[in-house]
Order: C-alpha cells, then sequence, then structure tokens
C-alpha cells in the first residue's frame, strides 16, 4: 500500500467531481483507463493552444485592443496582448473586472487609484470602470500578457487569511505618485457593443491622493502563492474566485506529494491550465505559454505535480464552457489527456 501511496491511484481510478472540487464527489475503479481516445469530432475536443502564437494586432499597432482568443457561455473572455508601444488612450471596462497576467515583460500600470509595476509571473486585477494606461518597459525584448474579462466582480479569497496568500507582503496595491504632465486625453471606454471615445481636456489618471477606502486594483505574483497540498495528495484549493464561483483560480505549480491524480471527470468546469515556465515539465507541456483546454465532462488523468525541477503553472476553471475564438484555433492543436501533449490523429476543435 505504500508504494500504491507513492506513486498515486491504480490506473483504473475514476474521480467524479461537482462544483470543481468542493462538491459531491464519486469515485469508481474500472478494469481500463478511460481517459484516452482515439479520434474525436465536434466542438467539445480538448485543445493545446500556444498562445504566443497567437497574432496580436496590438504588437504593430498601439490603438489596437488585445485579441479575444476564446469565450465562454458566461460571458468570460481571454485574450492575448503583444503590446510594444504605450496605450495612447485611457481606458476603462464597463462590462467587467479584468485580470491581466504576465508572461513576459515589464509593464507600468497607472490606475485611477495609483501606478503599478508588473513583471513576469504577475496578476493583475482590475475592478470593472477603473481607468487605466499600460505603458511597456522600453527595455523589454518581449511583451506578453493574457487578459481574462468576468461580468462577476474578482475576488482574492484564499482558504484562510494567512497561509495560501502572504498579504502583507505579496499583495501590492497602486501607490499614488502626485504630478505628472497634464493634456487633452482620449478615453476609451469599453461597453458590450463596443469601444466609445471621449475626448477630454485632462488626464483623468492625475491623482493628488487616495485618502479612503481600498483601491480596486491589486497585484500578485504567482509563485508567491503557496499550492495547497494534503500529506496524502489531494485537490489544488482557489485563491481568487468569483462570487457565483463561475470562475475559480488555482496555482498549478509543482506541488507534494509524489502522487499522480487519478482519471478526473469535471461535471461543472472546463479546466483551463496555463503553462508558465519550467525548468521542469508539467507532463509533456515544457514549452512557456501553453495553454491545455479539457472542456467539462471530458475524462483526463493529467500529469504528475511533483517534479524535482519544479514549474509554474496556474488553472482557471470556468463554468461557463469555452470555445475558442478563430485567433485561438490558429493557434491550437488537438491534446490527448494524460500527460497533455498533442494527439495525432484527432481533427482540432472546430476544425472541418
Ligand atoms: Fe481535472
Amino acid at each position: 500500500m505504500a508504494e500504491a501511496g507513492h506513486h498515486g491511484p491504480p490506473p483504473g481510478l475514476h474521480l467524479y467531481t461537482r462544483d470543481g472540487f468542493v462538491g459531491q464527489m464519486a469515485v469508481a475503479i474500472r478494469p481500463h483507463t478511460v481517459f484516452e481516445y482515439t479520434s474525436v469530432t465536434g466542438p467539445h475536443a480538448p485543445s493545446r493552444v500556444a498562445l504566443d502564437r497567437v497574432e496580436c494586432e496590438d504588437a504593430t499597432d498601439a490603438r489596437a485592443l488585445p485579441t479575444v482568443f476564446a469565450r465562454t457561455r458566461n460571458d468570460v473572455v481571454l485574450s492575448v496582448s503583444r503590446r510594444g508601444a504605450p496605450m495612447p488612450y485611457a481606458f476603462r471596462n464597463t462590462e467587467c473586472d479584468e485580470l491581466h497576467f504576465v508572461q513576459e515583460g515589464t509593464f507600468e500600470y497607472v490606475t485611477d487609484f495609483g501606478v503599478l509595476t508588473a513583471g513576469p509571473g504577475d496578476f493583475v486585477a482590475i475592478g470593472r470602470t477603473v481607468t487605466y494606461r499600460v505603458t511597456p518597459s522600453p527595455d523589454n525584448t518581449e511583451s506578453l500578457r493574457f487578459v481574462v474579462e468576468t461580468p462577476e466582480q474578482l475576488n482574492l479569497n484564499p482558504p484562510a487569511p494567512f497561509g495560501m496568500v502572504n498579504f502583507g507582503r505579496d499583495v501590492k496595491r497602486p501607490v499614488v505618485s502626485p504630478g505628472g504632465e497634464d493634456g487633452e486625453t482620449e478615453i476609451w471606454v469599453k461597453s458590450f457593443d463596443g469601444v466609445t471615445v471621449f475626448v477630454a481636456p485632462h488626464d483623468p489618471l492625475l491623482c493628488n491622493a487616495v485618502v479612503d477606502g481600498l483601491a480596486p486594483v491589486w497585484q500578485l505574483n504567482l509563485a508567491a502563492i503557496a499550492p495547497l497540498t494534503y500529506a496524502t495528495g489531494g485537490p489544488p484549493g482557489q485563491f481568487a474566485q468569483t462570487p457565483t464561483t463561475d470562475l475559480m483560480l488555482y496555482t498549478l505549480s509543482s506541488r507534494p506529494p509524489a502522487a499522480r491524480p487519478p482519471q478526473h471527470h469535471n461535471a461543472d468546469y472546463d479546466e483551463l491550465i496555463f503553462y508558465v515556465r519550467g525548468p521542469g515539465a508539467y507532463g509533456a507541456v515544457k514549452d512557456p505559454a501553453t495553454l491545455a483546454w479539457v472542456p467539462k465532462g471530458v475524462a483526463h488523468w493529467g500529469p504528475l505535480e511533483h517534479v524535482p525541477e519544479g514549474y509554474l503553472a496556474w488553472l482557471l476553471e470556468s463554468r461557463g464552457t469555452l470555445r475558442l475564438a478563430p485567433a485561438g484555433l490558429a493557434a491550437a492543436e488537438p491534446m490527448e489527456t494524460g500527460q497533455f501533449g498533442l494527439h495525432d490523429g484527432a481533427a482540432g476543435p472546430g476544425r472541418e
């Protein structure tokens, strides 16, 4: 039994879970593994997306917005940005909270409530209707960020006020730096049906002080989030979520113990694993900026999470079923659901 504990559950173990990992569950032992497939036809097919291969309009056009690569049925939008030049406008999203993840490069975020500087591995959360402007560092050799938009409020809520996230040390709020040049400013206000452009006589981002309340903007590095682990193996725990738990966010970075998870059947969530970087590989995933998407209700095994070299990855669980947009499909390939390698033989999602 000690052997089994060390190496993980037997191959036929099949775990069904509701509400991510915190609801009803049932476990079956089957005579065979059930994660494999030899072919798949239809839209609900596991895929790997090379997010660094998504063609981004903002790489060459400073006025362009990030490029949408996927959407969910609950109006969550996922985009990639390769912005090389400062935003020539102030931006405000009236429909969604935004969560930015910096894959490569360093960026200054000037917001309504002060300034943040975000680098590789940083999450930056921006509350709905907060105005901001992003300026890439002139020293950047690469610029790659992912943006999650949710119509709900995204809140940090680890299982306890300390342990997973050290709020005092690692959660950063913007810092006000008074002064700065004023001037006529374009304000782009994004709504469900497009962008409305205001021209204002002053820069709305200039700020003397924040005198009360808490800035609805925070920054936290993925590497600073402690993976939740049980000595006997078990599910990860989320560090952020929306009120209805439409979205839940986890670090899925390398973690002990050495047990491989059981085959899984996630009843309520699509699983989106963003592999950030090694040196260690996550199963067959070793290229930075790879997204592994397992649609809900599709059996998968999942690689060993404990590798000695370590790696950084995060998991976005979405109740709304995900579909890739054309820009995502162009960078997607069919994925097998054991080690999340490329599937040879299966047609990709949405392909004719
Ligand atoms: Fe899973």
